[in-house]
């Protein structure tokens, strides 16, 4: 079957890891590892122990326990900043809701215009925020990719995409040149939109260009997709492509759309991945959470390294697909200080891509000269994927 995918041999990896798979159980069962120590140290704290001299031999701890106590030591909460609850929250009630009160400051004191301030947006006149993400009268192709994705997206599934995506570049292009190859794919978990790539991609960028916002946000309404080229080289399908992201070692919010289809997830049945914080600590911060990959994760990446792109804009490629946070207020648990300031940052972007979406189409030869530069401004002339 034809599926648009490019011949793989035309770009072998290079540095492809042979030994992956051992290398992909190594560090699964570091995981494990550090869970089973993280439940001993909870119990310890909880029966009043201070975990230092709670070694029951008594003696000094073996190097293995020495490592994982340095392992540890990454994972410990940084103080409060934000006002925390009077009382820890009960860990398997399954509620979603934080008692922590995240507000973010109105920082900006100059006479130029907010970019963070849609209120006076263009877009959003006339926009019936309603008529989007109607899930429930998706398409079976939108059902049957969420039912694939959320059973497949598991943490050893994440690891081994990450390993994956640092063993190798994939091509090497123009940021135009990869607008124009992204445009043979149709988004099968998109409820709100069956056009083309390249009209998603100028339609949010256009929209923010007309609300007069910096041309760094306009470059990454333009970009902001890219990372589904993954869906040419080695995906496994769509489902770790596109569609809407979760954080995978933890519980699964029931707030992300089709929550049943987790049923079909290995990790929801694992104790270690199925509690509330799972791998995780209470507000260790967004950038220390596993989300699953996908084209978000992937062209943050990219951008990251190869842009000049600031800290907001790359936020905004990595977590504009986490609806379940940033549209319903799942997992603020997880979240620090700055990923409360960043999820403002990650609201005025998400009109843009969402409500963006329409039937206009624009001449893509005609904007072409426009946006060539406004990435040359952002972008090396060759990027690799
Ligand atoms: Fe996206
Ligand atoms: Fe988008």
């Amino acid at each position: 079957m034809n599926n648009g995918k490019v011949d793989k041999a035309e770009h072998p990896p290079k540095y492809q890891n042979l030994d992956s798979c051992k290398l992909l159980e190594k560090i699964d069962e570091d995981i494990q590892r550090l869970n089973r120590l993280k439940v001993k140290l909870e119990e310890t704290a909880r029966r009043g122990g201070n975990g230092a001299g709670g070694n029951e031999a008594g003696g000094k701890g073996t190097v293995k326990e020495e490592e994982e106590k340095v392992v540890m030591d990454h994972y410990k909460r940084k103080p409060p900043t934000v006002k925390e609850a009077t009382n820890q929250e009960p860990e398997e009630a399954g509620q979603e809701t934080t008692p922590v009160d995240i507000t973010v400051d109105d920082v900006d004191t100059d006479d130029e215009p907010d970019w963070r301030d849609n209120s006076h947006s263009i877009l959003m006149k006339g926009v019936d925020p309603a008529q989007f993400r109607r899930y429930e009268l998706a398409y079976d192709r939108v059902k049957d990719f969420y039912r694939e994705q959320h059973s497949k997206q598991t943490v050893a599934y994440n690891i081994q995409a990450r390993i994956n995506f640092k063993t190798k570049v994939r091509d090497r292009m123009h940021v135009w040149d990869a607008l124009v190859k992204l445009n043979k794919l149709l988004d099968e978990s998109d409820p709100d939109t069956e056009l083309s790539q390249i009209d998603h991609a100028l339609q949010t960028a256009e929209a923010i260009r007309r609300d007069h916002k910096p041309r760094w946000f306009q470059c990454v309404g333009l970009i902001h997709d890219l990372g589904k080229l993954l869906y040419f080289y080695d995906s496994q399908g769509q489902w770790d492509v596109v569609g809407d992201t979760f954080p995978v070692g933890c519980r699964f919010s029931k707030k992300i759309i089709y929550h049943d289809y987790f049923k079909g997830n290995p990790d929801s049945k694992n104790p270690l991945y199925n509690t509330k914080y799972g791998i995780y600590s209470r507000h260790c911060g967004l950038d220390n959470v596993m989300l699953s990959w996908g084209h978000d994760e992937y062209m943050y990446n990219l951008a990251r390294e190869q842009s000049t792109l600031p800290p907001e804009g790359l936020y905004m490629i990595r977590y504009h697909s986490f609806y379940p946070w940033h549209r319903e207020g799942a997992y603020k648990y997880l979240m620090k200080p700055e990923d409360a300031e960043m999820l403002k940052v990650v609201q005025t972007f998400n009109p843009y891509d969402l409500y963006s979406k329409s039937e206009v189409r624009y001449r893509v030869e005609e904007l072409k000269p426009y946006y060539l530069d406004l990435i040359d401004e952002f972008f090396p002339s060759v990027v690799e994927f």
